[in-house]
């Protein structure tokens, strides 16, 4: 088994940054394709996004909507609040936030993938969204000022990075004392072995990533915050063999969380 050091350290960023940005680029742009997880209403709804709350967005935000799990029914969204959607892809919770804090408030999607966020934008602009928007950026260096916001959200995203620490520290930086940390991801009960942490692919496809649960937590904590609820997401399944074998032999899986920041 890898030890604690090697997750991160072993995959190749610069190939893993490509990977993802070509998966997702696929997810904005042909959302009806082959992926190693599932897309759209379908799994909206089974993690419990309700049907009317969906109506109410753009169907193509829909369609490549690539979320593991329904924080904002943890997220206790309000009227005027600002809020941050990490690894915002295509749109749907950003445009789902932003209709639970209208009118006064408001959201900013970020994204480093171009065709994502060109989606986005396009489905934005043409539902004349005011309180919304859309910025390209790494979350792991979030351009934004200390304290302008009152949650940051994400799904299905962190699992991505090698610098998880730095998307918490990060996040922690840009919220408000008392702000919420409300996301959902891949993590996994056990370490995963390099042969897996290693694998671009693997990783581009939301399980390589996925950090064992116990670091995770201690990363959230280590940057200010404190873990206030907790829930798995056993409606969230991978679709192929390689991600059903991970998923079995290390306990991969989604969990939805929020913390708040002391
Ligand atoms: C699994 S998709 C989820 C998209 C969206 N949250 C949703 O629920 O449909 C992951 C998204 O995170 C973006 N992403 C991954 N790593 C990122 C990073 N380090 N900085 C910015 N965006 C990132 C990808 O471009 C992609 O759009």
């Amino acid at each position: 088994m890898a030890g604690q050091a090697s997750i991160g350290r072993t995959v190749d960023r610069v190939e893993l940054q490509a990977k993802v940005k070509d998966m997702y680029r696929a997810v904005a742009q042909n959302p009806h394709g082959r992926f190693h997880f599932e897309l759209g209403r379908g799994v909206a709804q089974r993690l419990g996004y309700p049907a009317s709350f969906l109506d109410r967005l753009p169907e193509e935000a829909i369609d490549s909507f690539a979320g593991v799990g329904y924080h904002l029914g943890l997220a206790d969204l309000r009227e005027g609040e600002r809020v941050l959607d990490l690894g915002s892809g295509a749109g749907m919770d950003s445009f789902l936030a932003a209709f639970l804090v209208a009118p006064s408030g408001s959201v900013v999607g970020i994204d480093m993938t171009e065709a994502q966020l060109e989606k986005a934008e396009a489905l934005r602009a043409r539902a004349g969204a005011q309180n919304v928007s859309f910025w390209k950026g790494n979350i792991e260096a979030l351009p934004f000022g200390d304290a302008q916001f009152d949650a940051v959200i994400s799904n299905g995203v962190i699992n991505l990075s090698p610098e998880k620490e730095r998307i918490f520290q990060e996040s922690s930086r840009v919220l408000k004392p008392g702000g919420r940390l409300a996301i959902s991801d891949i993590v996994s009960e056990q370490e995963l072995p390099e042969g897996v942490t290693c694998d671009a692919t693997l990783w581009a496809a939301c399980i390589g990533g996925a950090m064992q649960w116990n670091r995770y937590t201690t990363a959230i904590e280590q940057a200010g915050f404190r873990l206030v609820s907790v829930r798995e997401n056993q409606q969230y399944e991978f679709l192929s063999s390689s991600a059903r074998e991970a998923v079995a032999t290390y306990g991969v899986k989604s969990v939805s969380l929020v913390a708040v920041k002391k």
